[in-house]
């Protein structure tokens, strides 16, 4: 079922989001086709719980050929539940984000380059993966939700900040 997206001003999208204790369960299905659907609806690179008002550690991403991303290289698409980020080595890099708590507009955001990601599938299984680029910014951008951290408050340079349809108006087709 396709969900309410919750927009940065709600209170719920601040607040720290709890463990997920068991595997396997309907709720968590449940939740999960309700992530995708939503997702899917928006053409969203990524989604995480809190953002449909569940404050539960799981986010969903993954890019196939994505209108909001047109330059964006592939990620796989993943269903994580209570996700571990560590990140591998100093160096970060400058890229564009967009929300769809936060429809209409992209900014400039710091992520690491590369990272180490653990956590697991719907079902309990471990998921381990090296990240880097688009992929490692995809996951922090929504394992930052988990934590009720939003894109702009990632931001160092508030310049680097507008409306999509001013910053980029050759991109058609966006909805947000
Ligand atoms: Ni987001």
């Amino acid at each position: 079922m396709i969900r309410d997206v919750l927009r940065m001003g709600d209170p719920r999208l601040l607040q720290p989001s709890e463990p997920v204790a068991r595997f396997g369960t309907r709720e968590l299905e449940t939740l999960l086709q309700d992530m995708r659907d939503t997702m899917a609806a928006h053409n969203g690179a990524g989604l995480a719980a809190p953002q449909i008002g569940v404050p539960l550690r799981v986010v969903i991403f993954g890019v196939e050929f994505n209108p909001r991303y047109p330059d964006a290289e592939p990620v796989p698409y993943t269903e994580l539940v209570n996700p571990m980020l560590t990140p591998v080595g100093d160096e970060q890099e400058d890229g564009w984000e967009g929300c769809l708590s936060v429809p209409g507009l992209r900014g400039v955001v710091p992520r690491h380059t590369r990272l180490r990601y653990v956590g697991f599938d719907p079902e309990g299984n471990r998921i381990e993966r090296d990240a880097n680029g688009f992929h490692a910014r995809v996951v922090q951008h929504e394992c930052d939700h988990l934590d009720g951290i939003l894109y702009p408050m990632r931001m160092t340079d508030m310049r680097r900040f507008g409306y999509t349809q001013v910053l980029f108006p050759d991109a058609a087709g966006e909805e947000d």
